[in-house]
């Protein structure tokens, strides 16, 4: 015991005599602070729930694909990547499902899951999104429909971000939906000369009212930060049609990887973005690179960190956290269809806690739970 406190002390000292020295560096007209980066911003900590995880499993649910005429078990493969929401009083999750047949190493579709408690799970027999012969198909054929995000509107539409693969390219796409169930979908998210280019993972701004997150303009527009490199900017008046942040003639970069941390190789968006009184908080996920990374870490490693944006500017970061708060240390986290994997894309406020999911080595779906939902978040 007391030779921990010792460490412990220790530790401190050093902690900060390093962060007086890297900030007075930076900052030298800043006030020298005796105590480590404010984090009070952020939602801290959470929990994995190791008596339930992993929450959700691969099985053998068939359902007719109409792209290909036969039955496929859709989900038989690996479930991954969730969406959450809240509807009267259970937690949804809106999951990727890979089937085990064609080219991609399994086509992906999402499937729609419910709890009462948010840990014991029972699926819908069928997909509630996939490929089908529409106008989409081009985008969405045959690699499918992944990893969706999902924010309300104030008249209880639901607005999903997903990504669309053809083989080749990536494509950010939006669908609606009343119900969870049958959903419209709208097409892509970048469209003139950007409807090539590789687009992914859409957040949204988004306020908390109960257990509702219902997305918010700033500025008299709708704002996403999306992207798998670097994150970038869309906005909108109808949360349908987005238009690139644009800067110098390409998308404006407003969150980069950091050269030795967890997110050295990529950065891209987690849930919504959610509106506080300090800031745009974002929690999104970092990649870490094979050279040059946090050497704490797998090579390959992802993890969840968290940012702050302005509110009245979301393009500017105002904060971030040095160390990820959610990291690959389980086994069904370390070993699956891809090693070193948590990566967070559903968070929901229930029953005065924010519970986080994600998908582990995309294989699996997991939940870490914070306890408290403080007043930071309205
Ligand atoms: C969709 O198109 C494919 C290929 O043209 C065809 O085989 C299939 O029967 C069609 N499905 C439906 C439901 O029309």
């Amino acid at each position: 015991m007391m030779q921990r406190k010792v460490t412990l002390l220790a530790s401190l000292f050093i902690g900060t005599s390093m962060f007086i020295t890297c900030q007075s560096s930076k900052d030298d007209a800043k006030q020298n602070s005796d105590h480590a980066p404010d984090t009070t911003w952020a939602i801290l900590p959470f929990n994995k729930i190791d008596s339930d995880n992993p929450v959700l499993l691969p099985g053998d649910l068939q359902f007719n694909c109409p792209v290909i005429g036969k039955t496929v078990k859709w989900e038989e493969k690996d479930v991954f990547n969730p969406a959450a929401v809240v509807r009267d009083g259970k937690v949804f999750l809106l999951f990727r499902a890979e089937d085990k047949i064609g080219r991609h190493a399994g086509t992906s579709r999402i499937g729609l899951a419910v709890s009462d408690d948010g840990l014991h799970f029972t699926k819908r027999n069928e997909p509630v999104l996939y490929p089908d012969n529409d106008s989409l198909k081009i985008y969405e054929w045959e690699g499918g429909i992944e990893d969706p995000r999902l924010v309300e509107t104030d008249e209880g539409v639901y607005v999903m971000t997903y990504t669309a693969y053809d083989g080749k390219i990536a494509r950010l796409l939006v669908a609606t939906s009343r119900d969870l169930i049958t959903w419209k979908k709208h097409g892509t998210v970048l469209n003139g000369k950007y409807k090539n280019a590789w687009s992914k993972s859409g957040a949204i701004v988004a306020r908390r009212a109960g257990s509702r997150i219902i997305a918010e303009k700033v500025g008299g527009r709708y704002w996403m930060y999306f992207g798998d490199t670097d994150l970038f900017m869309a906005s909108s008046a109808d949360l349908v049609h987005w238009q690139p942040l644009e800067e110098n003639g390409g998308l404006k970069s407003v969150l980069k990887p950091r050269k030795n941390y967890f997110d050295s190789r990529l950065v891209e968006s987690g849930p919504y973005a959610l509106m506080t009184d300090r800031g745009i908080l974002l929690i999104y996920n970092g990649m870490n690179a094979d050279e040059g990374g946090d050497p704490s870490l797998m090579k390959g490693a992802y993890c969840g960190g968290q940012a702050l944006f302005d509110k009245s500017d979301p393009s500017r970061m105002i904060a971030r956290l040095g160390t990820p708060f959610i990291r690959p240390d389980r086994d069904y986290e370390i070993a699956g269809q891809v090693n070193h994997v948590c990566f967070l894309e559903g968070m929901v406020p229930f029953k005065d806690k924010w519970f986080l999911y994600y998908g582990t080595a995309d294989s699996k779906i997991a939940v870490a739970v914070n306890d408290v939902i403080a007043e930071q978040a309205r």
